[in-house]
């Protein structure tokens, strides 16, 4: 196995922080170099193996930043514990990769980043849903293609979203947004399925549609629905934005897709097995007007067979959360993690995260997920 070459900031720091990858942005290496870590980050774009990290981890080390592409099992925490690692947070708001119940048993605080992918993900979902609906990618390639001869009135159709439904599975930060920038934009009602009622954004759509009224326009509606097949039923773009666990693995399923409309448009922005990518694949062959917009996949990086031959679906690599000010954030955040545990301080009690993203930042964890199993 060829070591990973590594990049060394603040070597006489005295509290030993690996990082699997470079993060952007300089803040989180402040913030780390103020808490008098010795930061060493993992060169390279590929995914790591487990070996690599742990021969990087060392026989010694006290916190570490790792990524959503790695698996953080109960191996992997076992042999944090054993190199006397006292903290790790993800890079990422999502934590599907990480056994928080084993890291908890070995009293391991567990950090991630919420607060900073909430709009730029809601935003890259309507960007997909667009591309998707009006057809951008093919047309693009028609374009470049030399295939222009002219107008035509039957060329790319799609769909139009103004005053029709919108549906969200999950709505919790994200896709609340998702579904406000659908709602006041495209004056679009919404359905949705959740678990808990998200009251904040039923009477932030009641007041939007109250405006409407007042404006002479049909009031925008907020429904939700007892089902996920119930809001498969009704929508005309349907966008995932629930967590991923066991009971989540192919929520959308062969079954469920025959049950949403011929010409609707699903989008994924949360994880990829939320939906049997293959059934997906048979589903966007047998119905050409059904499309689909997807930033994450089943076997990511990997994508099912006959994915990248259809036309009616859009795919992009992982990056609804890929603004400059995001990711920096994100680093921000995961390096606060790491060092206000390495310093013993409080956690953040669902505070505002955003005086952790420049300057000196506040004396406490911003989000460690485990923070109530510890008792911290
Ligand atoms: C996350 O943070 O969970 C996202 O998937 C990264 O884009």
């Amino acid at each position: 196995m060829n070591s990973p070459s590594i990049e060394i900031v603040n070597p006489t720091g005295s509290r030993r922080v690996v990082v699997t990858k470079p993060l952007p942005g300089c803040h989180w290496l402040d913030v780390l170099t103020a808490a008098d870590c010795r930061v060493e980050i993992i060169q390279g774009t590929g995914i790591l193996s487990r070996e690599a990290i742990t021969a990087t981890v060392g026989p010694r080390c006290d916190g570490v930043i790792g990524q959503l592409t790695e698996s953080w099992d109960a191996d992997m925490f076992a042999m944090l514990a054993t190199a006397g690692v006292r903290v790790y947070s993800n890079y990422a708001v999502g934590y599907n990769n990480v056994d928080v119940e084993a890291a908890t048993a070995l009293a391991i605080p567990v950090g991630n980043t919420p607060g900073v992918l909430t709009e730029a993900t809601a935003e890259h979902a309507v960007a997909l849903t667009f591309a998707a609906s009006r057809r951008i990618v093919e047309a693009d390639r028609f374009m470049r293609e030399g295939r222009f001869i002219g107008w035509l009135p039957t060329l790319f159709l799609g769909q139009l979203f103004h005053g029709k439904t919108v549906g969200i599975i999950g709505a919790g930060r994200i896709g609340a947004a998702y579904a406000k920038m659908m709602v006041e934009g495209h004056k679009m009602d919404l359905v949705y399925y959740d678990l808990r009622p998200n009251l904040e954004l039923e009477a932030y759509i009641a007041a939007y549609g109250a405006f409407l009224t007042s404006q002479g326009l049909p009031a925008a509606t907020c429904r939700r629905l007892g089902t996920v097949d119930d809001v498969l039923r009704d929508a005309d773009v349907l966008s995932l934005h629930t967590l991923f666990d066991a009971s989540t693995h192919h929520l959308i399923h062969a079954p469920r897709l025959a049950l949403m409309k011929p010409d609707a448009i699903l989008i994924n922005t949360a994880r990829g097995p939320l939906i049997d990518e293959a059934a997906l694949v048979v589903h966007c062959q047998a119905n050409l007007d059904f499309r689909a917009g997807l930033d994450v996949f089943e076997d990511e990086p990997a994508m099912k067979p006959g994915l990248a031959d259809l036309p009616n679906v859009v795919m992009v690599p992982h990056i609804a959360s890929a603004t400059k000010w995001t990711r920096e954030g994100m680093a921000s955040l995961a390096a606060c993690n790491v060092a206000a545990i390495l310093q013993g301080l409080p956690v953040n009690q669902g505070g505002d995260i955003r005086p952790f993203l420049s300057g000196k930042v506040p004396a406490l964890a911003p989000s460690i997920v485990n923070a109530t199993e510890l008792g911290l």
